[in-house]
Order: C-alpha cells, then sequence, then structure tokens
C-alpha cells in the first residue's frame, strides 16, 4: 500500500480516489488539524488501480507541535501497512525557470527547521533521501504525458510567517529552488522506517522578493487547486503502469 500525504490546496487530489474507508485524526491517535485548507483524515481506496492511503491535511511545526507529533502520521500509516511514501507540499519558487502553477519533484532538501523527529542515536544515512529509481518512474512518466515536472531542492522552514527578500537570497544562495514550510520532517522520519519516498511541491508563487506581489494564503490554496489535476494524472499514470505489483 502506498500512503500519500496531500499539502495545502491539493485536496482535489482525493477526488481522484475510489473511497473504501476513512479514518479521521483523532480515532488515529493524532490532534485534528485546523489550518484553512486542511481536513484531518485518513481515505483509504484505489488510485490508478493500486491501494492507497491517503493523508489529508497535516500537522505542522509551525502549529506548535513537536516533531514526533508532526511525523505520527507516517508512523501510523507505516503500522497500517504502508511500504512506499508519496509526499506532496505547496511551496513557493525561488528558482526563475520555475513558474508559479508547475510542480516540481524534490531532488533534495535542505531541513532548516533546526529539528527533528528522531530521538536518540538514529544517526541515519540522507544522501539519497528521495527514492533514485521512483523519481526516474516520474520523470519518464511526465516526459510521456507532456507535463512539465521540475526538479530541485526543497528548504523545509518553521513558519509560520512567510520569508523576507533576505532569506530568499540566502536559500538561493543555499542551492534551494523552492521554499516551504512541511515535507522535511515527515522524509525523516520515513527515511528513519527504510521507507522509499518521493515528494513534490506544488509551486504556488514566486518567492518573496522575486516579483514585487505580496504573498497570500488564500492564492496558495487557489493555485493548488488548479494544479492538482496534472499531479492526479501523473500519479494515476505511475500507481497504474504497475497494477499488478505488489506494493
Ligand atoms: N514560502 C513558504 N511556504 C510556502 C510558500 C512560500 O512562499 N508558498 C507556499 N508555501
Amino acid at each position: 500500500m502506498i500512503g500519500i500525504v496531500l499539502g495545502s490546496g491539493l485536496g482535489t487530489l482525493a477526488e481522484a480516489v475510489v473511497v473504501e474507508r476513512e479514518v479521521s485524526f483523532p480515532d488515529a491517535g493524532l490532534p485534528d488539524s485546523s489550518v484553512l485548507g486542511h481536513e484531518g483524515k485518513f481515505v483509504f481506496g484505489k488510485l490508478g488501480g493500486r491501494s492507497i492511503v491517503l493523508m489529508k491535511g497535516r500537522l505542522h511545526l509551525y502549529e506548535g507541535y513537536d516533531p514526533r507529533l508532526v511525523t505520527a502520521g507516517v508512523r501510523w500509516m507505516v503500522a497500517q501497512g504502508v511500504t512506499k511514501i508519496i509526499l506532496t507540499n505547496a511551496a513557493g519558487t525561488l528558482n526563475r525557470e520555475f513558474i508559479p502553477g508547475t510542480w516540481m519533484m524534490l531532488s533534495d532538501h535542505l531541513n532548516l527547521t533546526g529539528t527533528s523527529p528522531l530521538q536518540g542515536a538514529d544517526f541515519i544515512d540522507l544522501s539519497v533521501a528521495y527514492d533514485a529509481d521512483w523519481r526516474s518512474e516520474f520523470r519518464a512518466a511526465a516526459v510521456s504525458s507532456g507535463m512539465v515536472l521540475h526538479e530541485g531542492v526543497y528548504a523545509g522552514l518553521r513558519g509560520p510567517q512567510y520569508e523576507t527578500p533576505a532569506e530568499i537570497r540566502m536559500l538561493a544562495t543555499l542551492g534551494a529552488d523552492a521554499v516551504g514550510m512541511s515535507t522535511v520532517l515527515e522524509t525523516i522520519q520515513a527515511r528513519s522506517l527504510k521507507i522509499p519516498v518521493v515528494a513534490f511541491s506544488c509551486l504556488t508563487n514566486w518567492a518573496a522578493g522575486i516579483t514585487q506581489a505580496q504573498l497570500d494564503h488564500r492564492e496558495v490554496l487557489e493555485t493548488g487547486k488548479q494544479a492538482a489535476q496534472a499531479m492526479i494524472c501523473l500519479l494515476a499514470q505511475v500507481l497504474g503502469e504497475r497494477s499488478g505489483a505488489r506494493n
């Protein structure tokens, strides 16, 4: 079974799923997620003929949750039998070639949250955090369907405030292509459980200072909604291709 975590504004992805059953966050031992655009439930069903569980809504550090709670959904899905995880998020783009409304597959990340979901001596290797073979499959599927799919580095910050232009210049210097407030801790958690991960950023806006525009959470949600269809097609294509496979 594949676990898919949906980011801000990407809830319409759930409409492509043939639903079998739902479990609310509280029933899974998680707190209710509260932010605008987040629902807080797990949806079990089929997508592209494959068994999946969607995590609709997620918990963020900026809501005040500690890193263990932020990643509790990943551990719960793995306990339910998830063997691979797809993470999605909304992000600002600071790569001038990656225009808002397109998607970026994460080649790597910068964990700038200052924290980790791992406790104790969990010295896990993250030299290939995002699964190379799975990324190749998505890359090939995007090419064959004519979908624009960028690849780049995601900087994960704590938030909740958007960045300043000076912070965005710093992130660009550090090698980031996109910036957001999720995903990195979930990736670390999944990798510590030996679960392969791929992640996708819906580039909803130019990062601060790239243009004169001010950042608006509603705009982020709206762009996410519009771009969700391309990701639905890509997921259905890749998951459908190996519908005979076990996981
Ligand atoms: N910065 C941080 N997080 C975000 C952004 C952004 O510009 N857009 C969507 N999530």
